[in-house]
């Protein structure tokens, strides 16, 4: 067993014996069946150790180390900014926390579109440096080659179709697809060609409804992940920080806030200042006291201007 699988194995036998109840690894067999018994797959975003623990903690099947990353973490003002370098950092990061469900790491834009050696380079630093499982690659037909390459070395691969970040810039922004019906045509072409070049999970993002759900159908094996493409794909994927409401930003009409964490994040940081201001923070019970015949020895002390013992 190599290094990694036995330290992962023994987190989640630390995590059985911390009482909790015992969280199996999530495999792409274990996905594959969920999607034939019609189980739902949730997907969340995790982009370090303590939303890492988070998604392991509440029965989250896949972490994805997305590359929302470089826009809600980094401050970047798009994903193509990200460098490899820097989702190695966050990936490694997220896989000390989440050991059970199956870790996906995007490819970072520039990192496999100058042919499939590059490719299987990048995605190779992603699994041996980083700890991803598997990787996550935006396009269709046009990255089939590169996904068919990946999967033969060993690294399974989750293709990314309708809207793709990564091209906003030609897109001319974050935009629906798949709305005409020769639009919808082309991206069920390129679900069925990367199943059959052996992505073993598509994330269909910003489609309608009715091409989320025949996309579905149409695959035998490939399980879907929508975000903005309706309830009737294999599982649902959302960034963290729009389920949380970490911050305030645009809201897509897909995402719901499941929690108000820039609300607490406010109040937290608010009642710090004011308790620092006035004097109520920190409170004798926050502090630190000495034994009385030590402290009335150095009252004594200070008061001769002697601090000599
Ligand atoms: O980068 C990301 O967070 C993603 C999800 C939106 C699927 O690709």
């Amino acid at each position: 067993m190599f290094a990694r699988q036995q330290i992962r194995s023994m987190r989640l036998q630390q995590i059985a014996g911390n009482g909790r109840r015992w969280m199996s690894k999530i495999t792409i067999q274990h996905l594959h069946g969920m999607k034939r018994k019609r189980t739902p797959i949730a997907m969340l975003t995790a982009y370090d150790f303590p939303t890492g623990r988070a998604c392991e903690a509440h029965g989250v099947d896949i972490t994805l180390v997305g590359d929302s990353l470089a826009q809600v973490c980094l401050g970047y003002d798009a994903t193509t900014r990200l460098t490899l370098d820097e989702m190695i950092h966050h990936c490694r990061a997220v896989a000390r926390g989440s050991a059970a469900p199956l870790l996906v790491a995007d490819m970072p834009f520039g990192t496999y579109h100058a042919g499939a050696d590059d490719a299987v380079r990048n995605a190779v630093r992603l699994v041996r440096e980083g700890g991803a499982e598997a990787v996550k690659i935006e396009g269709g037909r046009e990255v089939v080659d590169t996904v068919r390459r990946l999967t033969t070395v060993g690294i399974p691969v989750m293709g990314h179709i309708g809207l793709l970040p990564q091209r906003q810039a030609i897109l001319s922004g974050y935009r629906v697809q798949g709305r005409s019906a020769g639009d919808a045509l082309g991206l069920v072409d390129s679900a069925l060609a990367l199943e059959d070049a052996g992505a073993f999970a598509i994330v269909l993002e910003a489609i309608p409804h009715a091409v989320g759900s025949h996309i579905t159908r149409r695959l035998r094996q490939a399980a879907t992940i929508g975000i903005g493409a309706g309830w009737e794909t294999d599982g649902q994927v959302l960034v963290w920080d729009d389920l949380m409401g970490t911050w305030g930003g645009h809201k897509a009409k897909f995402v719901r806030r499941f929690g108000d964490v820039r609300g607490e994040v406010e109040r937290g940081v608010k009642a710090y200042v004011q308790a620092v201001r006035d004097r109520s923070f920190p409170s004798d019970s926050e502090s630190y006291e000495m034994p009385a015949e030590e402290a009335e020895r150095f009252c004594k002390l200070t008061e001769i201007g002697n601090d000599q013992p």
